[in-house]
């Protein structure tokens, strides 16, 4: 991977001047949305982003934890809208569309694999190659010339560091390792993976909300924070005019696609005042780990920690080092359908024997990583992120949203998608359909 200084040529507003431009832009859609209340929703500058509500189609997701597909037990799975029914067979796995060429069936209802590397079909036994997915035979029409002719999709599967992968997408598929994080497959480091989660949000909110420099108020109100009493900011907001700086891009293979920012350098904003009206006194407002502690204190215990980098990774994943202490985290917000999210979301810490590594993949990475970062800290990333599903959902919040200074560098991340994808998902792709409604009308024009 390459790190590249911030480019203008990019056109993922780096520089100075693109940070200006999207500080007018921001302005210009919440002009937008005051005087013409009435408006088209008009094309924004990350057009494609905001079409990519199943997501980026091309790239290799994960869909399982290796641990959950055992031998003899397919397990069904929505990814981008396609369902799929992930197979292990020995030291072989396959994922094949989880729907019968036939009438549709989803095989998953009733799987059926009665012969090494095929799945039949369990209401009229058609029977298709796992590999290939084309039809191999039809046990109650044996003579059937549909035997050898193309049935269901199969998708390349792939298993690393306990997790299995599929490519969504059309033709050959790159290879897997340019689709993942950085120093997720450094060898000293284990990983501890937490069980799947689905949230109630599009993955594009969820991804948002791990790179927005706004929303470690959230955070005031974790458990981990309240127990342990360590402060947290309203935001590590980078200072106006330098939020392009903040931002390391990462443009040139091998690796995927994506760039890192370093909280610490950022302004960290513990207490605010909230002025009062007719005369009333100003209310001073302090973070409830911040009270008690001068400026001074809580600016050393920032500058003494290992300093936390947060990168984005095409086409979903985000990665946190040194969070906490210096363990280091993944996690997939995989798109399922236009309204759910897959959180894959792992810890990782270097080991130095194999018996530390063992220990970590089981209950201490449960009791030093799972319990309080996922239970008692992204709990609150997850209610945010669902909690605002709903405006993005029916409301025209894509459109509607009102944007502030921190905000420039989620319109950062956006333009970086819409300019970089391989491709989109559609819900027409994702079902492979043409969605054209035959009617009996246009039946007989068609005559
Ligand atoms: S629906 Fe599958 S064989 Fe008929
Ligand atoms: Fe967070």
């Amino acid at each position: 991977v390459t790190i590249t200084e911030p480019q203008k040529d990019l056109d993922v507003a780096t520089g100075a001047e693109g940070a200006i431009e999207i500080e007018r832009e921001l302005a210009d859609q919440t002009r937008d949305y005051v005087e013409r209340p009435e408006r088209d929703l008009r094309r924004r500058p990350w057009q494609t982003y905001i079409d990519a509500e199943l997501g980026m189609r091309g790239y290799w997701y994960p869909v399982a934890r290796s641990k959950d597909l055992v031998d003899g037990s397919p397990q069904p799975v929505k990814v981008l809208g396609e369902e799929i029914l992930l197979v292990r067979k020995g030291d072989k796995l396959y994922g094949v569309e989880d729907r019968c060429l036939h009438r549709g069936a989803r095989f998953s209802a009733r799987p059926l694999s009665l012969s090494e590397d095929t799945i039949t079909c369990w209401y009229h036994t058609w029977t298709y190659d796992l590999e290939d997915g084309r039809i191999r035979c039809i046990l109650n029409d044996p003579d059937s010339n549909l035997a050898g002719k193309p049935g269901i999709r199969a998708y390349a599967i792939e298993e690393r560091r306990g997790l299995i992968f599929a490519y969504i997408g059309d033709g050959e598929p790159p290879a897997l390792e340019g689709d993942l994080p950085p120093g997720l497959l450094d060898e000293d480091v284990t990983y501890h993976i937490a069980e799947l989660r689905m949230i109630g949000a599009n993955w594009r909110l969820a991804l948002e909300n791990s790179f927005d420099p706004g929303h470690h108020f959230i955070h005031n109100w974790s458990p981990l924070v309240i127990e342990s009493g360590f402060p947290i900011t309203f935001g590590y907001v980078a200072k106006k005019g330098e939020e392009h700086m903040m931002v390391d891009y990462h443009v040139e293979g091998p690796g995927p696609l994506g760039f890192t920012r370093t909280t610490k350098e950022g302004e960290y904003l513990f207490e605010a005042t909230i002025p009062g009206k007719d005369g009333k006194p100003d209310t001073l407002y302090k973070a409830p780990g911040a009270v008690g502690r001068t400026n001074e204190e809580l600016d050393a215990l920032f500058q003494g920690m290992p300093p936390i980098r947060i990168g984005i990774w095409m086409p979903c994943v985000n990665s946190i080092e040194n969070f906490p202490g210096t363990l280091t985290g993944y996690e997939w917000l995989v798109p399922v359908d236009e309204n759910t999210t897959m959180c894959v979301t792992i810890g990782g810490k270097r080991c130095a024997t194999p018996e530390e590594s063992e220990a970590w993949k089981g209950e201490q990475g449960h009791i030093e990583w799972k319990v309080p970062v996922v239970d008692k800290f992204i709990v609150d990333d997850d209610f945010a992120r669902v909690g605002v599903q709903k405006f993005y959902e029916d409301e025209d919040g894509w459109y509607r949203e009102r944007m502030y200074r921190p905000d420039i560098e989620i319109t950062m991340l956006r333009k970086f998608f819409a300019n970089n994808a391989r491709g989109i998902q559609t819900r027409e792709k994702a079902v492979g359909s043409s969605r054209r409604r035959v009617s009996s009308e246009t039946a007989s024009e068609n005559k």
